[in-house]
């Protein structure tokens, strides 16, 4: 199988919830046939593969209202490719995590779309109606979860898994569109 995407997530997660679903994006990306997925946490970022990266997707936890510091200090970083373009003209997508239904996460959604707008990325959105069980906290510029204040393991839970994976698998296919028409 030839490889003709390569997609990347990289998200903060400070208990392990927002890490469930980066896991389960990155699944969606890895199920579709010719698609190369990369997980990075926050603290473990690969810059070489991000800069040569067809998409990144952005994932961070809502903390007081808006992205983690965790989140905003590897977004603080990515000044660097912003110098060189290095970013432009990359397809892009976020999505974030929070303790309450809504909880603000409107803004961790806005910040993680402005980033990408600062880079010169393309965003993708949801795309999903909020209906039957899916995008159940009705969240269309990305995708937002949550999860009580439990182990990882028991939240977020199952709906909320399927819609990370289902945004994995609209971000590849959409990557692999783009990047058969560059
Ligand atoms: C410092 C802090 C601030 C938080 N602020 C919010 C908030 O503004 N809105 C909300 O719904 N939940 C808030 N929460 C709850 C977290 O979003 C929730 O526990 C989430 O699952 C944490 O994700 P993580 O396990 O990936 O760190 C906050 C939690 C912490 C620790």
């Amino acid at each position: 199988m030839s490889t003709n995407a390569l997609i990347s997530v990289v998200y903060h997660s400070g208990y392990g919830h927002t890490a469930v679903v980066a896991n389960k994006v990155q699944e969606g990306l890895a199920s579709v046939e010719g698609v190369e997925a990369r997980l990075f946490s926050v603290d473990d970022v690969d810059w070489d593969v991000l800069n040569a990266s067809d998409a990144i997707v952005f994932g961070a936890p809502t903390y007081m209202g808006g992205p983690s510091a965790g989140f905003k200090a590897f977004a603080d970083a990515t000044a660097k490719p912003w110098f060189g373009d290095a970013w432009k003209d990359k397809l892009a997508a976020g999505f974030t995590n929070s303790g309450s239904n809504a909880g603000d996460k409107q803004v961790t959604l806005q910040y993680l779309a402005t980033l990408a707008a600062q880079q010169g990325m393309l965003w993708i959105p949801l795309a999903v109606k909020s209906a039957n069980g899916l995008n159940r906290n009705g969240y269309y510029l990305g995708l937002g979860t949550q999860s009580d204040n439990d182990s990882p393991e028991v939240t977020p839970g199952d709906a909320d898994k399927t819609d990370a994976f289902n945004f994995g698998v609209r971000i590849a296919q959409a990557t692999k569109r783009w990047k058969a028409g560059a």
